[in-house]
């Protein structure tokens, strides 16, 4: 059976491990999906940087229309990072009829609707589970398994660096600086970290699971934001000693026709079972009004994690193209549906 081509956009932190897994795990997807999956082109700034996973060093370029107009690049998994110029490679790419697959949660919590709305135009899939929680298949969670339900709230932890922060600032009383290098080390910090630690990255998330949970669009600039670049050790010595635990909370909940978003740092009794939540791991409480409460957790950020996400979704599009239904099974289908309050 003819391989499916598969075109990276970036090769980095999550990129590699994409690569690592499509290397690795190739008869495990050529029996799921049916045919084999190959990686033709990949799109990095510095073609010379030394790599953690070997490929053919022929398929690396510095120039997107290489990838985007390959014609043996089926699908495009874009895991660079970026917002505007991102965007309209992306938009370039499914007008070449190009499947796209993302991590990328600042540019889908600002432009998902615009750019599903250009997928659905072009019959292609734009899938973007790695985008929120890393690892853990929360949106599947929420577009698929809970889709009949009537989800009221959603409520958690969403980003891997600062709670890596905090649990080591916590229990091991490292400083704020030696930790966040740590993290960054790791490969769970965004290229400017400052998105972490100030909430933005969490807020994105927060925007992107209650647009999809509610059903209604939720902008960004909906949500209301603090980071924990202010919390001081002596907040987190005094607090966890009488009994508290400091978390980065992401909340939605609505009513009728309120909704609410908001990150902040938030105190949790120790026994509360997000304070038990560790390092890079994130977990987010849902309740549905029929299913009642579930909890989605695992590891939020970092390179195998986050990679698996991305090839779920790759999977799906393989699997869409091999029945012919791409297009039609887009994540979020109500992008359109508003507030009551904003119709009035
Ligand atoms: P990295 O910085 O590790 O990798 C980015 C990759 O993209 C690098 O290979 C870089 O090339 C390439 N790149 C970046 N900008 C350009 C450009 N303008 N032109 C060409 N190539 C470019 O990032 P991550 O892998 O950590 O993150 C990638 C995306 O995944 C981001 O959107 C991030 O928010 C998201 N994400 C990350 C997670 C994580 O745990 N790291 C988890 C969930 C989502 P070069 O290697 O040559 O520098
Ligand atoms: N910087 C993000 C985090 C990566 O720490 O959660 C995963 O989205």
């Amino acid at each position: 059976t003819k391989a499916v081509g598969v075109g990276l956009l970036g090769f980095g932190t999550v990129g590699s491990g994409v690569v690592e897994i499509i290397q690795r795990h190739q008869n495990e997807l050529q029996h799921k999906v049916g045919c084999p999956v190959e990686v033709k082109k990949i799109l990095v700034r510095d073609v010379n940087k030394q790599r953690k996973v070997e490929v053919n060093r022929s398929i690396l370029t510095e120039v997107a229309s290489d990838v985007i107009y390959d014609p043996e690049v089926d699908i495009i998994v874009e895991v660079m990072g970026g917002i505007e110029d991102t965007k309209l490679q992306l938009i370039e790419a499914l007008n070449q009829k190009k499947h796209v697959v993302t991590a990328n949660k600042d540019l889908m919590a600002l432009h998902g609707a615009e750019l599903l709305k250009v997928a659905a135009e072009n019959q292609c899939d734009l899938f973007y589970e790695a985008s929120v929680a890393g690892g853990i298949p929360i949106l599947k969670g929420l577009s698929d398994g809970l889709s009949a339900d009537r989800i009221t709230k959603m409520m958690g932890i969403v980003n891997g660096t600062t709670n890596y922060i905090l649990t080591k600032m916590t229990q091991e009383g490292s400083s704020y600086e030696e930790v966040l290098s740590q993290a960054q080390e790791l490969g769970f910090a965004e290229s400017d970290p400052t998105a972490d630690v100030e909430g933005l990255d969490a807020a994105r998330k927060m925007a992107i699971l209650a647009t999809l949970g509610f059903s209604v669009k939720v902008q960004l600039d909906d949500v209301s934001v603090r980071g924990i670049s202010s919390v001081s050790d002596a907040d987190l010595h005094y607090s966890h000693q009488l009994g508290y635990t400091m978390k980065l909370i992401g909340l939605a909940q609505r009513d009728e026709d309120r909704i609410e978003v908001s990150v902040q740092p938030t105190l949790l009794p120790h026994h509360h079972p997000l304070s038990s939540v560790h390092n890079e791991y994130n977990a987010v409480y849902v309740y549905g009004e029929a299913v009642g409460e579930t909890m989605f957790y695992g590891p939020g950020a970092g390179s195998l994690p986050t990679a698996t996400a991305a090839m779920s979704d790759l999977v799906q599009v393989i699997r869409n193209m091999r029945l012919g239904v791409n297009g039609k099974t887009v994540q979020e289908p109500l992008h359109e549906r508003v507030l009551k309050e904003d119709k009035e």
